[in-house]
C-alpha cells in the first residue's frame, strides 16, 4: 500500500490542480481532512468510491475509484475491502450494498437523496406490472432497493439504449425518468406512452400500441432546468462551443446539443475533443472537475445548478463516516437477493 502523504505534500498536489477553482485557505483545510481520511481508510481497510459530481477537493483526493453509476457499480461488485464508503447519493450506496452484501457500506450523509429515486415506489411498479404482465420492467439505477426488487433489469445513463435493445420486445416498462425514456425512445425508434397516477390509481392506455415504452413521469430536478433556449443562447453568443447534455435532460434539449452521454462519457468527450470551448448541461461540480484535469480547455462558466443531494457529501462528512461508521446502508436479505438479479442482468450486458 502507498505511503500516506503529509499535509504539505497533499496541499501542494491540490494546488496544482485546483488553485484556480478553490481558494487556498480551503485547500489547506481540505488537505488536513484528506490526510485523516487516508489514515482511517488504511486502518479500516476501506475503499472510497467517488461519483463524478463530487466537489473538486474531494473528487481530486480520497476516492480510490471515480466514475459514473455504471463504473462505480462494477467497482462495488469487485472490491476486496471490508468497507465501502460511497461518496455519492443513497441509491448508489444501496447499489453497492446489493452487489457486495457482505461488506459494510457507508454513505457519508443521511440526506443524500435523489428526486428521481423519490418519484416512484415499489407499490407503483407492482401496479404497472399488473396492467402489463408481459412487458419487461427496465429501471434506471436512480431508484431505491425495493423498486429494483420489482424490476427485471436495471440500466444506467450509459447503457439504457443497449438494455432496451437487448430485450428485443415490443413493449417495455421504463422507469422512472420520463426524460431519459424520451431520449431512449428516440434512439430505439419506440413510441412513448405515459402512465399516470390519478387518485392513487395508475392508468395508462398503451393497449393498442405496438413498439412502446411505458413511461413514468419522474424527472431529475437538476437536469429539468436546462432548456432549448439555453442551447440557442449559447449558439448565438458562442457558435464554436460544443454543448454536451446528460440524457436526464429533456429530449428536445438533448437533440439540440452536440453530444449526450453519461457523466463519464461527457468527461471523455471533453478530454478527447478539439472544440474551441465546451458547455455542460449537467450538475456543475463536474465542470470544475473537468477543468482541473484539462487546464488547456475552455469551459463556459454558465453553471449554477448543483445537485443538492450530491452536495451533502463533503470531506468532513467522509472523515466522520469512517470515524463513526455512519451512515450504514441496511437492506433486508430478501430485498438484496431480488434486487441483485436486476443489477446482475444489467452488468452481464457489455
Ligand atoms: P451517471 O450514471 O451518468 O453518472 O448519472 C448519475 C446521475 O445521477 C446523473 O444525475
Ligand atoms: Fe438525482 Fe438529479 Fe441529483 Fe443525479 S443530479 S443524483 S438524478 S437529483
Amino acid at each position: 500500500m502507498n505511503k500516506i502523504k503529509s499535509v504539505d505534500e497533499t496541499f501542494n498536489d491540490l494546488k496544482i490542480k485546483l488553485s484556480k477553482i478553490v481558494p487556498e485557505a480551503e485547500l489547506l483545510l481540505a488537505s488536513e481532512l484528506i490526510v485523516e481520511i487516508e489514515e482511517l481508510k488504511k486502518e479500516r481497510n476501506a475503499v472510497i468510491l467517488g461519483h463524478n459530481y463530487m466537489e473538486p477537493a474531494l473528487y481530486h483526493s480520497v476516492p480510490d475509484y471515480k466514475g459514473d453509476s455504471l463504473e462505480l457499480s462494477r467497482r462495488a461488485a469487485e472490491t476486496k475491502a471490508d468497507i465501502i464508503v460511497f461518496c455519492g447519493v443513497e441509491f448508489m450506496a444501496e447499489t453497492a450494498k446489493i452487489l457486495s452484501p457482505e461488506k459494510t457500506v457507508l454513505v457519508p450523509s443521511d440526506r443524500a437523496g435523489c428526486s428521481l429515486a423519490e418519484s416512484i415506489t415499489a407499490e407503483d411498479v407492482r401496479a404497472l406490472k399488473k396492467l402489463y404482465p408481459n412487458a419487461p420492467v427496465v429501471t434506471y439505477v436512480n431508484t431505491y432497493a425495493d423498486v429494483k426488487a420489482e424490476t427485471d433489469i436495471c440500466c444506467t445513463s450509459s447503457n439504457a439504449v443497449k438494455v432496451v435493445n437487448h430485450l428485443a420486445t415490443d413493449t417495455v416498462i421504463f422507469l422512472p425518468d420520463a426524460y431519459l425514456a424520451a431520449n431512449v425512445a428516440r434512439e430505439t425508434g419506440k413510441k412513448i406512452v405515459y402512465a399516470k397516477k390519478i387518485n392513487g390509481e395508475i392508468v395508462c392506455d398503451a393497449t393498442a400500441d405496438k413498439n412502446v415504452l411505458i413511461v413514468w413521469q419522474g424527472f431529475c430536478e437538476v437536469h429539468d432546468r436546462f432548456s432549448v433556449e439555453d442551447v440557442q443562447s449559447i449558439r448565438k453568443q458562442s457558435p464554436e462551443t460544443m454543448i454536451l447534455a446528460h440524457p436526464e435532460c429533456k429530449a428536445d434539449v438533448v437533440e439540440a446539443c452536440d453530444f449526450s452521454g453519461s457523466t463519464s462519457a461527457m468527461i471523455k468527450a471533453v478530454k478527447e475533443g478539439n472544440a474551441k470551448s465546451y458547455a455542460l448541461f449537467t450538475e456543475c461540480s463536474m465542470g470544475d472537475n473537468i477543468i482541473a484535469e484539462n487546464q488547456d480547455k475552455e469551459l463556459l462558466r454558465m453553471c449554477s445548478f448543483r445537485c443538492p443531494y450530491m452536495a451533502q457529501i463533503t470531506l468532513e462528512m467522509t472523515r466522520d463516516a469512517l470515524k463513526y461508521n455512519r451512515y450504514e446502508v441496511n437492506i433486508s436479505n430478501e430485498l438484496i437477493d431480488k434486487a441483485r438479479l436486476s443489477l446482475n442482468r444489467m452488468l452481464e450486458i457489455h
